[in-house]
């Protein structure tokens, strides 16, 4: 798993006569961002070992501010792509002071021999910059100053999962493992799972731009858009602020209209209960309304799985959740306006939260969506009936096609 993250101070000896890191500086500064995490990885020698070179054949940097002696810029880079001998290196440059987005850079390599001929690309660099080297750990994205995990997987159109209150990405698991064809992308929301849960700022908009912001640094520009329950909340969030960007929309077990005034109160309490008695009493509040069943032992490991999320959701976050629940605002007038995004929506048939009854209603209101309903399903069908629930999304994807 690379470091997230690399900082480096910018030297007068970089800058120009109007006092700004000039090109050729920026240039270095990238480059030695890219060996600096090498070195805290496989070491610099990964490609020698291996017998082989990576040449830089294309370059794009975009410069968004200026940068002046002494800031300290902090590199973020992923791998956005890679072939048999050819790799995509996107790196982002972020000013640590006041996080301002200073410039972002791809680089394509080709990976040749002594005599320039192309190779393949070193299994161990690809596995150490996929984040899979270590057993598929989340990379961490620092966001509008906000860390934030996020598993990337595999290749292809991009899929963004949004996960429900109060779960993690881990929720996605089997469609992770299994949708292939798709890069598939799961990041926890701030303030839940391994993402850094800071005390205030939550809300239906930071969290929708938390998730363009990160897509933005993986270098994802359209995407296909699918979240759960709360997780579709913000899905409407991100349709009102970035909806060119979304080419698909699959909404689970989720609801689009807001809480009515006894819901509100019904937030507070929970707000209040998770102050006094931390993540416990969210979880033994919520698990037995989250499944086909009430019962711990006809669900199986399932239960387990998610009372081990809601148990690591850090108190901040699962009250600011709530809250940026309980202000939501109404989505059902976006509803008839989504013609054009071809949608899904997916209810588990037992769901007692966002009954099916809703589900059919929301269904209807968006125009040509379809709606698959999951048999022996509870609130969390992609968890309690995982199978089901990843063939019906890839039916649709493949359907969109
Ligand atoms: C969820 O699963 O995200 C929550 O049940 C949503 C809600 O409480 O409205």
């Amino acid at each position: 798993m690379p470091p997230a993250e690399i900082d480096l101070t910018v030297y007068p000896d970089e800058c120009d006569a109007f006092g700004h890191l000039n090109q050729a500086s920026f240039l270095s500064l990238f480059e030695r961002a890219r060996w600096e995490m090498l070195a805290r990885g496989p070491g610099m020698d990964v490609f020698t070992r291996a017998g082989v070179w990576p040449a830089v054949r294309k370059t794009g940097i975009d410069y968004h501010a200026p940068a002046f002696p002494g800031d300290v810029l902090r590199f973020q880079q992923a791998l956005t792509h890679h072939g048999r001998t050819s790799f995509t290196m996107r790196q982002t440059a972020r000013r640590v002071r006041d996080d301002a987005l200073i410039a972002t850079a791809e680089f394509v390599f080709v990976c040749i021999d002594r005599e320039g001929k192309p190779v393949p690309v070193p299994a161990e660099v690809v596995g150490y910059m996929s984040g899979t080297a270590s057993g598929g750990d989340a990379r961490r994205v620092t966001v509008n100053g906000v860390r934030i995990a996020v598993d990337v997987v595999g290749e292809g159109p991009a899929i963004l999962f949004v996960h429900g209150y109060p779960l993690d990405r881990s929720m996605w698991r089997h469609q992770l493992d299994n949708l292939s064809g798709f890069t598939r992308i799961a990041p926890d929301l701030r303030g839940m799972g391994d993402s850094d849960a800071p005390d205030l700022g939550y809300s239906m908009t930071t969290y929708a731009d938390d998730l363009a912001a990160l897509l933005d640094t993986l270098g994802i520009d359209e995407f296909v858009l699918c979240g759960l329950s709360m997780g579709g909340y913000v899905a409407f969030e991100v349709l009102r602020q970035h909806r060119r960007r979304v080419r698909g929309l699959v909404l689970v077990d989720t609801r689009a209209e807001a809480d009515s005034s006894e819901g509100r109160k019904g937030r507070d309490a929970q707000a209040a209960s998770a102050r006094e008695h931390g993540p416990r009493a969210i979880a033994d509040a919520m698990l037995p309304k989250l499944f086909a069943s009430p019962d711990p032992e006809s669900v199986g490991s399932a239960w387990k799985r998610v009372e081990e999320m809601i148990l690591k959701a850090p108190v901040p976050g699962i009250v600011g959740a709530l809250t940026a629940m309980r202000d939501r605002p109404d989505s059902t007038g976006l509803l008839p306006l989504l013609s054009g995004i071809p949608t899904l929506v997916i209810v588990g048939e037992e769901d007692r939260l966002t009954p099916l009854a809703n589900a059919r209603t929301m269904a209807e209101l968006i125009p040509g969506a379809q709606l698959a309903v999951i048999p022996g399903a509870g609130h969390l069908p992609p968890v309690e009936s995982p199978a089901e629930t990843t063939r019906a999304m890839a039916e649709f994807l493949k359907a969109r096609d």
